[in-house]
């Protein structure tokens, strides 16, 4: 096992590259295909089918049957629950291979991939065991009457994700959507599509009925958007950029669609003078670097107390500047590529940006060679509020830090964003970190730790980060409609 660990693993065989509908891999009805890269040398991987508007068609009818007639509709709570325990079985099984398929495709380190996939596997058992514990209340009304409340199933459910955790955004989507009886046709994103495809065949080995689960690759602009509008899908669950999500709520207007979103931030993490120094520099470092800063709570806006500010930044550079990056499936390996080239174009344009205004360039700030998209880690010091790089999600390695003297000041300014994702602060004064906790408007906030998201605590946005909130008992609450049934009594 060790040896395995810190081996470098081979890129595994890629088999699935068609529609998956009604448990049948299919070709797309207009023969389309679009190429998936390996971001670590530009390459293509393969070329994968595109569902054009009648696959997606295709593929919402197949979930529609499932629904209303047929195993799944019939089958008891506990043996959905006993289909998603099969599943993290079998994803635990194959752990190895699916990680190695996720950095290939995604650009992750290895290690960060394995991570990933026990989240996978924890989020599959946590709605597995929630899927008979779903329960309606009885209620007290006026009048000799019973009424009593049902959980069902919103219906079918288009689930669009994105390709910063692939297969972990498929596993918080998957998990509540199936515990509750819903069926799923699922749209992941076109960089990378691969992952998902062999989980879909080990849902078919678990032994989901067909039409359950379909996966449907494709562009957001094309495949998304016919998903969104199509009358018979009940309920969109998103995560990906604020934009996106606008455009989203807009089309899935005309149906009066349910939606969810979990969307970017621009997260403050601040760091008082009166907390642990190794832990702050190392969790700042933490919060901004995993994987690449292309995280949705990456901890991008550092707002450091001006008084230990230069030592601060000076020990945060130290480590950047020995950050090992380069081929995401050698083990050694602590930062990979961006995941295209676009995200690559998007973050060193932001680089510029804060240069031209004044920022200051601690370390990085440069492409790393000319195959695949690699980016220095990157640090700007003495960044004003009103800079880009202090407004926009970058996505990328690249923290801003801010100076602050005061609790009042750091709130306020920690706040003066249309975001509200995640914060964080560091201290050693409970009065500081609840009083923190407390003001400021986000929807995660973390004490002296960082990027802890866990199966059982809700996880959404403030403001434009997000509708809704994802895992725990939480999710339930967006996957099933509740009714009220009244019986006169006598
Ligand atoms: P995106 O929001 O465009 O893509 C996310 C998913 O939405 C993909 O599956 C995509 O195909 C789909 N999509 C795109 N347009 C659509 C439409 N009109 N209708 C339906 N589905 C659509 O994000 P993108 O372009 O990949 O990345 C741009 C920026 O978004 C990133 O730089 C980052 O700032 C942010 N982002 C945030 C994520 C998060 O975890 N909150 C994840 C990915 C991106
Ligand atoms: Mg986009």
């Amino acid at each position: 096992m060790a040896q395995t660990m810190t081996k470098k693993p081979a890129p595994p065989a890629v088999k699935l590259t068609k529609l998956l509908i009604n448990n049948q891999w299919v070709d797309p009805a207009q023969g389309k295909t679009f190429d998936t890269l390996n971001p670590a040398t530009g390459q293509t991987i393969a070329k994968v089918a595109e569902a054009g508007p009648a696959d997606v068609d295709k593929a919402v009818k197949a979930a529609r049957k499932a629904l209303e007639s047929g195993p799944w509709k019939n089958m008891d709570a506990a043996d959905r629950g006993r289909l998603l325990f099969k599943l993290a079985d079998l994803v635990e099984k194959n752990a190895e291979e699916l990680a190695t398929l996720e950095s290939l495709n995604c650009g992750k380190t290895i290690t960060d991939s394995r991570g990933d996939m026990q989240g996978v596997v924890n989020w599959f058992r946590y709605y597995a065991g929630w899927a008979d514990k779903i329960e309606g209340k009885t209620v007290p009304v006026r009048g000799s009457f019973l009424s009593y409340t049902l959980r069902q199933p919103v219906g079918v459910v288009g689930q669009i994700i994105p390709w910063n955790f692939p297969l972990l955004m498929l596993a918080w989507k998957w998990g509540p959507a199936l515990a509750c009886g819903n069926t799923v046709v699922m749209k992941p994103a076109e960089q990378t599509p691969l992952t998902a495809l062999r989980v879909a065949e080990l849902a078919i080995e678990a032994g989901f009925p067909p039409g359950v689960i379909n996966i449907i690759n494709g562009y957001g602009e094309t495949t998304g958007a016919a998903l969104v509008v199509h009358p018979d899908v009940d309920k969109i669950a998103f995560t990906g950029h604020v934009d996106t999500a606008k455009i989203i709520q807009k089309a899935a207007a005309d149906t009066l669609k349910r939606t969810t979103f979990e969307l970017g931030g621009k997260s403050p993490n601040v760091i008082f003078a009166d907390a642990d120094m190794d832990q702050a520099v190392a969790g700042a470092f933490h919060a901004i670097y995993f994987h690449g800063g292309q995280c949705c709570t990456a901890g991008s806006r550092l707002f450091v107390e001006d008084k230990i500010r230069q030592d601060f930044v000076e020990r945060l550079a130290e480590k950047a500047k020995q950050r090992k990056v380069g081929d995401p499936l050698d083990p050694k390996t602590e930062q990979g590529p961006q995941v295209s080239q676009d995200q690559m174009d998007k973050i060193l344009g932001y680089i510029q940006l804060g240069e031209k205004r004044g920022a200051r360039l601690m370390t990085g700030g440069q492409r790393i060679g000319d195959k695949g998209y690699f980016v220095e880690p990157t640090i700007f010091d003495n960044v004003k509020d009103d800079m880009a790089i202090a407004k926009d999600e970058i996505f990328g390695p690249v923290v801003s830090v801010l100076p602050f003297k005061k609790v009042d000041e750091v709130i306020q300014r920690a706040n003066n964003t249309y975001y509200g994702l995640a914060a964080a602060v560091w201290t050693k004064d409970i009065d500081k970190a609840h009083l923190f906790a407390k003001e400021v408007k986000s929807g995660t906030v973390w004490v002296n730790c960082y990027h802890i998201v866990d199966t059982t605590t809700p996880f959404g946005g403030f403001k434009m980060s997000g509708q809704g909130r994802e895992n725990g008992e939480a999710a339930l609450e967006h996957y099933t409609e509740t009714k009220t049934v009244t019986v006169k009594l006598g």
